[in-house]
């Protein structure tokens, strides 16, 4: 996948962000792998008048490439063990200025740790700094839950809570 024609999707998507509190419009271009071959897949940041519940540009387009990449219906069982096969990411922070310090185009912490789950072999393009990144130059020992520890836990009983003895 050419960067500059990723990079070129992000910042369209950018346009597309509801930023109305902080101005900062962002963008994410996403390529994921599917049944019927290469999908793009963007998302844009949507801020939230509380503002701990803004949904940023990179989780925004992982979720959709999160679906996309998880196969038809009758691959139900397929979707709940694996990630996407995502194989680039470019993001585009729009509104920093030229002169901005990297910190101001690159993900936040919150999304470098969906980027762990969702796209850890991917191959990141940043808009506005040269050449490419990997997880591992963005979220260096990433956090990672064990999935054979989860399928270990006991089940929840059912029944009504709290419904007495
Ligand atoms: N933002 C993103 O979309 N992605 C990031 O990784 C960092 C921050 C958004 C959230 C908020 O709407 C705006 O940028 C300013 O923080």
């Amino acid at each position: 996948m050419d960067p500059e024609t990723l990079l070129a999707m992000a910042r369209e998507a950018a346009e597309h962000a509801y930023a109305p509190y902080s101005g900062f419009r962002v963008g994410a271009a996403v390529v994921v792998q599917t049944a019927g071959g290469p999908r793009i897949v963007t998302g844009a940041n949507v801020e939230n008048g509380s503002y701990g519940l803004t949904l940023c540009a990179e989780r925004s387009a992982l979720a959709a490439a999160c679906m996309l990449g998880s196969g038809g219906p009758g691959e139900a069982s397929r979707s709940k063990a694996r990630p996407p096969a995502v194989t680039h990411v470019a993001i585009a922070c729009v509104d920093a200025p030229a002169d901005a310090p990297v910190a101001e185009r690159t993900p936040c912490g919150a999304c470098r740790q969906w980027l762990a789950e969702l796209a850890p072999k991917a191959t990141y393009y940043i808009d506005g700094m040269p050449g490419e990144l990997r997880l591992d130059d963005l979220l260096p020992y990433a956090f990672h839950l064990d999935g054979a520890g989860m399928r270990e836990r006991p089940r929840a009983r059912k029944g009504r809570r709290g419904a007495g003895a």
